[in-house]
């Protein structure tokens, strides 16, 4: 099979490297691809959002699977494209990503089908937003509607930090067209677990889970970014609870889909907050997470293209999903700065061989000259493998030990959730 996987970051040198160990495939491209990708995989320059670009190519090269990593190609509309010209695409089309696309549409859908989820207003007006934030009180929840990269919520501790944040995405319009809507959300408090789930458009079969690490800081401090740090299995979130969200959440979730007549094809995962009154919604995403996908395919023991192509052809049901008992921990190294603005182009040294339990998975990075150097936020996700999560998180820090660049910063406490 010829293969192309669509992005640049962790998430897809994830793919790539899980895609590559199937004897199934003979060629693998990656648009555009990154400075650990090309190990790998064949890069080619063009843009994820570039749909005319990416279709001419998998026409032109004859590919027979095509996986999407980003939501901005699915909310383009990237996977309708490919499917129209006939060709096999992993992701599902632009009506359904809009799960992920839209915090409204994804609210509005869940109060329908009683899926629980924060109480929550949706406003066009940023005075209504405003006032509706002084009536209910902080701790509250601001969020933008559209696309943000994970950085359009504001989990606002007074009134003036929401009221400054309304202001911030509607009319300052930090994130451009997806501030012009606002949903305010009641802010729950608990563990964050992240659950994802390969769907077919009528059977759902969930992954592992995972922890990400959202806030840049140590002790989640500091504004959130697109994750810090990532492991799997979460031990202190008990199965029952996981069966939980599993029943009033993600099978609840599809059916709705179906009933809405809209096929949801891909990967579904959502972002639950383990509250005392059970799993609730923080968000839905139309893909695979990242760091999450870093720490939940080095556990799968199955042939991704045979789950990939199952979902495709809607043989989900009978396809077998293995997982492996082990842990992993991934530590993301990222550019002194980020999630605000940092420097790139800083030499990358003492990069590890990959083994059957380390992987250094890129995100942004590239390579010049036979040097690897930054290009991104998020540099590289160092992932280790290991009996349990102690055992793994010792691995992937003895890692990140050996690795340097300028200006580099790391969380030093990731996956200690799990060992208190
Ligand atoms: P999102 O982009 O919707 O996943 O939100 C980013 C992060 O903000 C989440 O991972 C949570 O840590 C936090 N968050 C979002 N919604 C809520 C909420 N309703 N209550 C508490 N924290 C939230
Ligand atoms: N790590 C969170 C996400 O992929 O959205």
């Amino acid at each position: 099979m010829r293969v192309l996987v669509v992005g640049n970051g962790g998430r897809e040198h994830t793919l790539v490297w899980k895609l590559k160990q199937s004897k199934k495939v003979q060629e693998i491209y990656c648009a555009p691809g990154n400075g650990g990708i090309e190990e790998l995989a064949r890069c080619v320059p063009i843009q994820p959002t570039d749909v005319e670009g990416i279709v001419q190519f998998a026409k032109n090269e004859k590919i027979d699977l095509t996986v999407i990593g980003p939501e901005a190609p699915l909310l383009a509309g990237l996977a309708d494209r490919l499917a129209d010209e006939g060709l096999k695409v992993f992701g599902p089309k632009k009506q359904a990503a809009q799960i992920e696309g839209s915090k409204r549409f994804a609210k509005e859908l869940m109060k329908k089908y009683n899926i629980p989820t924060a109480a929550f207003r949706a406003f066009t007006e940023p005075a209504e937003a405003k006032a509706y934030v002084r009536e209910q009180g902080a701790p509250i929840v601001v969020k933008a509607d559209g696309l943000a990269a994970g950085k359009g919520v504001v989990v606002a501790r007074t009134v003036a930090e929401a009221e400054a944040a309304i202001t911030e995405a509607m009319e300052n319009r930090i994130f451009g067209d997806a501030g012009n809507q606002v949903v305010i959300e009641e802010c729950l408090t608990g563990q964050e677990i992240s659950l994802m789930a390969f769907v077919d458009g009528n059977t759902m079969k969930p992954m592992v889970i995972s922890q990400d690490h959202k806030p840049v800081f140590d002790g989640d401090q500091g504004p959130n970014t697109g994750g810090m740090g990532a492991y799997s299995p979460v031990p202190q979130i008990p199965q029952t609870v996981v069966d939980e969200a599993i029943h009033s959440i993600l099978i609840p979730m599809v059916e709705a889909f179906k009933q809405e007549n809209i096929e949801y094809k891909g990967v579904l995962y959502a972002g639950l907050m383990i509250t005392s009154t059970g799993p609730k919604v923080i968000e839905f995403n139309a893909r695979f997470g990242d760091p999450e996908t870093q720490v939940v395919l080095p556990r799968l023991k199955t042939d991704l293209v045979d789950v990939l192509m199952a979902v495709i052809e809607g043989k989900l049901a009978e396809q077998e999903i293995e997982w492996d008992e082990q842990s992993a921990v991934c530590v993301v190294m990222a550019s002194g700065g980020y999630p605000g603005s940092y420097k790139t182009g800083h030499v990358i040294t003492g990069l590890p061989k990959d083994t059957e339990s380390q992987m250094i998975f890129h995100a942004g990075t590239k390579k010049t000259d036979g040097q690897v150097i930054t290009a991104g936020g998020r540099v590289l996700g160092v992932t280790a493998l290991g009996k349990d999560i102690h055992t793994a998180r010792e691995a992937a820090y003895q890692l990140v030990e050996q690795i340097s660049f300028s200006d580099v910063h790391f969380r030093k406490d990731i996956a200690k959730k799990a060992l208190l």
